[in-house]
């Protein structure tokens, strides 16, 4: 079994992640051990019937996963149906979903009674490859996203592969661009494992729980380092910035993964432009890239309409964007860039060239 411990220097506590078959078994044993309030996505609750025995909860509550839900008004809602629910201090909180229901059950678990545990157990890829260490929640405010959001890590995380078997490709993707970004980001044995592998993550559960596996161990060599984001964590908005620009460009018709990726490859692209990645070098990462892009191509007719979103980005500071660009795999680099023309014309052929 793969099992590993994080530490959050935040939270001034580990908490461990652990690699699991038999989910059921392990929920029951869960419940047996403390008083628990579950919170679990609808679709889960829906397709896994069985999965929980509801007798034995403290409370149980289905959230619906969409992006209109996580919202404060609805951490609310939870909030006073816990409390009805006669929530306690030492009771934990069991959360079941993907990052969306990641973001809600950590926020509630946090600011309910100042702080209690929690438990996760992540069912999508992003959630199982991604978020669901580094301690991070973020709850929308309006048509803001993540606007709002705490530090509060789960005690203990289950990872249970088979929960993929359900999920639909297109959220399969989500979690494959986060991962290839860790791949990029830490370059050597993992980069060429990862690339080597990825194609077959949904065709073979031993190279799908070695994927995962080896994209949270480069996440937690960073997040250990630098969790609160002040420095060398910047590096995981790698293709975030182009990508959040493509993805409210199209009105979220390009999803997060593809555009995380499409924004790597735009961001290396700069980078050969800049002459910080040789020419060889761009190709080499386009060519493993851009079979999962390819048929997302997007062509960005309106590029004002684009450097606009561009602009509005969290990483944008006065007119200069805080870019993460490449000098290599392995060698990702925050470099401040402004949002001048040159940068405009380097996205506008990029876009001409590959889109
Ligand atoms: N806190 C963090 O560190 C962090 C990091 C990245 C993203 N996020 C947030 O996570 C959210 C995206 O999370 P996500 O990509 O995990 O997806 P998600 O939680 O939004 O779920 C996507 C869809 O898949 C369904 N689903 C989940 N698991 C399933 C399964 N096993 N089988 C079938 N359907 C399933 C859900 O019901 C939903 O319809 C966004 O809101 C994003 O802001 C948070
Ligand atoms: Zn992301």
């Amino acid at each position: 079994v793969k099992k590993f411990s994080v530490h959050s220097a935040i939270a001034n506590r580990d908490y461990s992640v652990l690699f699991i078959e038999d989910v059921k078994q392990k929920i029951r044993d869960i419940v047996n051990n403390y008083p628990v309030h579950c919170l679990i996505d609808k679709n889960i609750f829906d397709k896994y019937k069985g999965i929980l025995d509801e007798k034995k909860l403290k409370s149980c509550k289905l959230i619906e996963a969409s992006e209109d839900q996580k919202s404060l008004k609805k951490v609310i809602e939870y909030i006073n149906f816990l409390l009805e629910k006669g929530v306690q201090k030492n009771h934990k909180i069991l959360v079941i979903g993907g990052g969306l229901v990641q973001d809600i059950g950590s926020f509630t678990a946090h600011i309910l009674l100042r702080g209690i545990d929690w438990i996760f157990i992540p069912t999508t890829l992003l959630s199982m490859a991604d978020s669901c260490i580094g301690s991070k929640s973020g709850i929308n405010v309006g048509k803001y996203k993540n606007q709002v959001g705490v530090f509060h890590p789960p005690s203990e995380i289950y990872i249970s592969p088979s929960f993929l078997n359900t999920l639909p490709k297109s959220e399969l993707v989500n979690g494959i661009g986060e991962i290839i970004k860790h791949a990029l980001i830490k370059g050597g044995e993992q980069y060429e494992f990862i690339s080597r592998n990825i194609s077959k993550l949904d065709k073979d559960k031993e190279i799908e729980m070695e994927i995962i596996y080896r994209s949270l161990l480069i996440k937690k060599e960073i997040i250990e380092e630098d969790e609160s984001e002040k420095g060398i964590r910047k590096v995981l908005n790698y293709g975030h910035t182009f990508g959040h620009a493509l993805e409210g460009y199209t009105n979220h018709k390009i999803s997060h993964g593809i555009g995380v990726l499409i924004g790597v490859d735009l961001a290396n692209y700069i980078s050969s432009k800049e002459k910080l990645l040789t020419p060889p070098e761009f190709n080499k990462i386009h060519n493993f890239i851009y079979p999962f892009i390819s048929s997302y191509a997007v062509k960005v007719e309106d590029i004002n309409l684009y450097m606009d979103y561009l602009s509005r980005d969290k990483k944008v500071i006065g007119d200069e964007v805080q870019a993460l660009l490449s000098q290599g795999i392995g060698k990702v680099k925050i470099i401040k860039t402004k949002l001048g023309t040159k940068l405009k014309n380097y996205i506008i052929e990029y876009f001409n060239k590959y889109a």
